[in-house]
């Protein structure tokens, strides 16, 4: 590699104590719109992301399993990546901090400020919250509870040793104050500035009291506090530590993306311990909002998680990246409700944009026999249209660069990009191509066909970076070369790139509209039909852990009656070791009293939803259409509630 630096993004690395909700996943799917955007202008980029692994919760959570911590964690690792995968991430590394080179970085940094005079022993009492592996003071609690988790923290004394924070308070606040470390957004930079104006206190960097952890360079009974060996995976993946030619070609890191509650540790522990090892700190931190579900934080003790692939699985990742990216500001805290999900998803997603493709294709079809046609003298309208299409990627552009002064607005590029999807739309409203087509005006015909095409072209380019996806089936139907990943800086910034003779294909709906199943239901977290992608999520191959998840009991049919108004909902009481209500969609081929004393097939571990009202807590599996259907059922002495396997 030579020339420029490149461009080093990161995100968090995740605890691996549950699976990714969509929270987290937003912060991944954020630092993500950035690297591919970065990529797309041709700037090299290396996107980093990763697990944390030496979480004393972590660690509870294998032993819960009864597992080793490390096959733990490397189970984990796999459904991370695949979940990650699933969303269309596209990092260039993943870093764990139970790997090798990651523990070497983190000897060499710890040694580094230890010899700078940074490290000492002391003794450690005090308050502890284990769900953030923080230390809290008396008077940063909330009533007496960790203000994240409103959880009491635990009363802890300890032989530690401690780093010197407090003799980096100035340094800190110079370098904040000179930009050198730019903390975007404003409200978060404050925060760290008061914190700072309020003087530092060293703060633990060792643990005695337990094993699960890098042991410490001069003291191995002891084993590192897991924030201080998790932040030193930004420098661990690059090369610090093994191999030093590397290092330089990417850090300082220009952009750490992290929630807002761990902005702390980024802006402050991380620039100390750096400055104390004589390396730069980073260019910039943004603390992002959170994600909450109808204002309730999630968490799986709410029992109110929605997890990437309840969305992923049924309407495709670039549903879920656009809600998101286009829902809140990334500053700010956001909501996650089902209603506004399929709201933006049939107006935006299916209506607007995919209509404007699906139209735009049908008509070269109709008249012009499937080729787009060149075009002729542009006029005014075609003008404006080309002059909103060329500016489109720089104004995109203000949204996602923060260095340029603003700050960093997912949803504002993306309501600049639909700006020019509705003015597309427009376009062909007013040209009107049906009537120039039975008017015989040929030439305007082929160069408002064209101009349409080219500009669903500019808008699938620049689309891309956030939903690659769906950038990729624009460009497969209107027949171009191109693929998102692989676009030259110019694709945007240039009209007229469609090759003479372009074939469209016939036009297939990148976001089919959603309608769900029942009036007046609530929108359903899984909706049939299922979004079918054929050769890429039929035919996946899933772990045993992953079916593992589904909870297959054996169930006797105890009642059963139809909802009221409803063609094929019936209302079935099932015993599976205790009673459950389930309202299943297969009245059409059962009368109720048919079904009694069977024993079917339930997955108990549905998330419930509420069906007419009828709160339905599982699911019976069935196979064949609503009129011939057969129910999975079990012959011989199978006892309610027995797990299926
Ligand atoms: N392991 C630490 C980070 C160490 S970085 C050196 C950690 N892990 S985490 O799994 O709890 O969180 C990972 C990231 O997800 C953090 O940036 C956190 O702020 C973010 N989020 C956790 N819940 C979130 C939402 N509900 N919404 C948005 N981001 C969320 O913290």
């Amino acid at each position: 590699m030579t020339g420029a630096k490149t461009y080093f993004v990161t995100t968090a690395i995740d605890y691996v104590n549950n699976l990714p909700h969509i929270g987290t996943a937003y912060e991944k799917i954020c630092a993500d719109v950035i690297a591919r955007f970065k990529r797309l202008e041709g700037e090299p980029v290396f996107f980093l992301m990763g697990n944390d692994e030496h979480s004393i919760n972590v660690k509870r959570e294998a032993q819960a399993r009864g597992l080793e911590p490390h096959a733990y964690c490397d189970q984990m690792a796999d459904q991370f990546r695949q979940i990650w995968k699933s969303l269309g991430i596209s990092y260039d590394a993943f870093i764990r901090t139970t790997e090798e080179r990651h523990a070497e970085a983190v000897s060499k940094l710890f040694q580094r400020i230890y010899e700078n005079g940074d490290i000492y022993p002391s003794k450690y009492s005090g308050l502890y919250c284990e769900s953030c592996e923080a230390f809290y003071r008396e008077k940063d609690l909330a009533d007496g509870k960790c203000p994240q988790h409103g959880s009491e923290p635990k009363w802890i004394e300890e032989d530690n040793y401690f780093f010197a924070l407090s003799r980096y308070t100035e340094k800190i606040l110079k370098i904040i104050e000179e930009k050198r470390l730019l903390i975007l957004p404003e409200i978060r930079k404050n925060e760290i500035m008061n914190i700072l104006h309020g003087g530092l206190e060293d703060i633990s960097i060792s643990r005695s009291s337990f094993d699960w952890g890098i042991p410490l360079p001069i003291q191995p009974d002891h084993v590192i506090y897991v924030w201080f060996d998790a932040l030193i995976n930004y420098i661990s993946a690059i090369g610090f530590g093994w191999d030093e030619d590397l290092f330089p070609q990417f850090w300082p890191a220009d952009m750490h993306i992290v929630g807002k509650d761990i902005t702390r540790f980024h802006c402050i522990i991380w620039p100390a311990m750096l400055l104390s090892a004589g390396l730069e700190v980073p260019r910039m931190v943004f603390g992002h909002g959170f994600v909450s579900l109808k204002g309730e934080k999630m968490s799986k003790t709410l029992g109110n998680v929605v997890t990437p692939m309840d969305i992923v699985d049924v309407y495709g990742p670039d549903a879920l990246r656009y809600y998101l990216l286009r829902d809140s500001s990334f500053g700010k805290d956001g909501n996650f409700t089902w209603e506004n999900f399929l709201e933006r998803y049939n107006g935006d997603l299916a209506n607007d944009f995919g209509n404007l493709l699906q139209r735009v294709l049908t008509m070269i079809r109709r008249y012009r026999s499937g080729t787009i046609p060149t075009p002729h003298t542009l006029k005014e309208e075609d003008e404006a249209l080309k002059k909103d299409c060329l500016a489109l990627c720089s104004d995109v552009r203000t949204f996602l660069d923060p260095t340029r002064g603003g700050d960093v607005d997912f949803h504002l590029a993306l309501a600049r990009l639909w700006e020019t999807i509705r003015h597309t739309n427009q376009y062909i409203d007013h040209t009107a191509p049906w009537t120039l087509q039975k008017e015989g005006a040929e030439e305007r015909l082929d160069t408002v066909l064209s101009s349409a095409a080219e500009s669903l072209r500019i808008i699938g380019a620049v689309l891309s970076p956030f939903l690659p996806d769906a950038a990729s089936g624009l460009f497969e139907q209107l027949g171009l070369p191109d693929r998102p990943d692989k676009l030259t800086p110019e694709a945007p910034t240039t009209w007229g790139q469609i090759p003479a003779g372009t074939k469209v294909r016939k036009p297939k709906p990148l976001f089919p509209r959603i309608v769900p199943e029942e009036e007046g239901s609530d929108p359903p977290g899984k909706p049939k039909p299922k979004k079918k992608e054929p050769g890429k999520k039929e035919g996946e191959e899933v772990t045993i852990d992953q079916f593992d998840r589904f909870d297959l009991r054996a169930g006797r049919i105890l009642e059963a009656e139809r909802v009221p108004n409803t063609e094929k909902l019936l209302k079935l009481t099932v015993d599976i070791g205790e009673k459950r209500t389930i309202v299943a969609s297969i009245g059409k081929a059962f009368a109720p009293e048919a079904l009694l004393e069977r024993t079917v097939v339930v997955i108990a571990n549905l998330k419930s939803v509420r069906i007419r009202g009828i709160l339905s807590e599982g699911m019976l599996l069935a196979a064949g259409t609503d009129e011939a259907l057969s129910l999975v059922t079990l012959s011989g002495q199978v006892a309610p509630g027995e797990k299926i396997r």
